[in-house]
């Protein structure tokens, strides 16, 4: 059966305190809107329709740069969570088959626990994602009798007996198209906030003699994002599980706790991260490497056997080919390193490809910018860059060739040659000496 998704955005967040919707608060690097869209693109949702509230340019911005093919809907005035799922009627009208809705600021519902839901789907014509809350607070309340759900009541408008369940709304819910957005249809507004519900639809779905059922979940994954002391509980939630996934995929961590991952970091199988690494988003690390204490790195592919700082930096499109070695106080930006290659200190390599066995030295800098444009430097293979050389691009260092230390290298190099690039040396006859003791009769002569 096909499934369709709805994810509820329309919310300003005021609990955040921020210019920013909370949405797009982020989370790992992504928008908490980005994972609520990744868990639903993991069930493989044919259709996704995002409802962003009045103005909401940048949340749909955010929502098609993820997924271009994503339908945005605007609800203009906040109406409540039924009115919210109203607003993508027209979006599945030709639509057959289950819709899934989500909320934007709620991060961590797993794939599975949305697929249980639609397996129960076959046999209920709704299905609620419930938990057990340890403080019920003011959640939704699933009324329950024996394992039907007869409805849902909202905190506000519960008797106390109500208030006493503690098996609480997720805000999830599964129903097919045409059944959904019929009890929608239905929902009324004399409540105690005079919104229209979606937890209305349980109540009005038994009514009419049709099924609804609750799967649950563990509370941890229908946390969601109110304030930035949730965010932050939200960000810590999602290391600890990451760190975990990682140890389990064969990662060594050696102090974990002070590794930091984004959401879509992804390393292979006996790689090494000691402790202190931060990794920005699209970062993909081979088995076998090393990554070295305080190193940060982003957009970027680490090969099998490389070594990473420590102290290094990779920017986004550094591509270390197998067995690369980038030591400390290195930063590399859209440059292949190929295989072999060695960029052990203090260098800037932006911009550039540096072929296989190349050495470059301690000091080195590419200098891509010349304040208005951006250009390449092609280093070749077994080459070897002098210490403190710059290399003003654009310019290439043919394959065998050399370059001396403290070289400014502003033509190409041949292949083979070797480039000495800086003032002759003069040495002059015991000035060394004669100076330093003029200096020193002079600072005694001041005491
Ligand atoms: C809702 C549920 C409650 C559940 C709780 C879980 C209803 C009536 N209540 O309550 O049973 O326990 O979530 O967190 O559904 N939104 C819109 N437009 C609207 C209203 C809401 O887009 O007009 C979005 C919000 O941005 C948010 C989500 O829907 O992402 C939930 O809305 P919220 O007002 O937080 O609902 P609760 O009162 O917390
Ligand atoms: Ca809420």
């Amino acid at each position: 059966m096909p499934t369709a998704l709805i994810v509820l955005a329309a919310g300003q967040g005021t609990r955040m305190n921020s210019e920013l919707p909370k949405v797009l608060h982020q989370l790992g690097g992504a928008p908490l809107l980005v994972h609520a869209l990744k868990s639903g693109a993991s069930i493989g949702a044919e259709r996704t329709v995002v409802v962003v509230g009045h103005g909401g340019e940048d949340v749909a911005k955010a929502a098609r740069d993820w997924d271009p093919d994503v339908h945005v809907v605007e609800q203009v005035d906040r109406n409540g969570t039924a009115h919210a799922v109203d607003q993508a009627r027209a979006a599945l009208a030709d639509f057959a088959g289950d819709v899934v809705v989500l909320y934007g600021d709620t991060p961590f519902i797993r794939s599975e626990t949305i697929e249980s839901m639609i397996d129960a789907r076959t046999k209920n014509a709704v299905v609620v994602l419930g938990f057990e809350a340890r403080d019920p607070a003011r959640y939704g309340r699933l009324v329950l009798s024996g394992d039907r759900l007869e409805k849902i009541v909202e905190f506000k408008d519960a008797t106390p007996e109500e208030r006493a369940i503690t098996l609480c709304n997720s805000g999830v819910i599964c129903a097919d198209r045409e059944v959904l957005f019929d009890l929608i249809s239905a929902v009324g507004n004399d409540n105690a906030a005079g919104e229209y519900y979606l937890t209305d639809i349980v109540g009005l779905a038994v009514d009419r003699g049709l099924s609804a059922t609750a799967v649950t979940c563990q509370e941890s994954e229908t946390m969601g994002v109110n304030s930035r002391a949730d965010l932050s509980a939200a960000e810590a939630a999602l290391q600890s599980a990451m760190r975990a996934e990682a140890m389990e995929c064969g990662v060594t961590l050696i102090a974990p706790d002070t590794v930091h991952f984004a959401h879509d970091t992804v390393i292979g199988r006996d790689t090494v991260v000691e402790p202190n690494v931060v990794f920005g988003t699209g970062v993909t690390i081979e088995s076998g490497a090393r990554i070295r204490s305080f190193s940060h790195l982003e957009g970027c592919h680490v090969s099998r056997g490389a070594t990473v700082g420590p102290f290094a930096r990779l920017r986004p499109g550094a591509e270390l080919a197998e067995d690369v070695h980038v030591g400390n106080f290195v930063e590399i930006k859209n440059a292949l390193i190929d295989e072999g290659a060695k960029v052990n200190h203090l260098s800037y390599i932006g911009d550039a490809s540096v072929g296989e066995k190349s050495n470059i030295g301690a000091g080195t800098i590419t200098c891509n910018y010349d304040g208005v444009f951006k250009h390449r430097t092609t280093i070749g293979k077994r080459v070897f860059i002098g210490s403190n050389t710059m290399l003003v691009a654009p310019v290439s260092v043919g394959d065998d060739a050399m370059t001396a230390s403290g070289a400014v290298i502003v033509r190409d190099v041949p292949a083979g040659d070797m480039a000495i690039a800086r003032a002759d040396q003069v040495n002059k006859t015991g000035l060394g000496k004669r100076l330093m003791d003029k200096l020193r009769a002079r600072k005694a002569a001041k005491n």
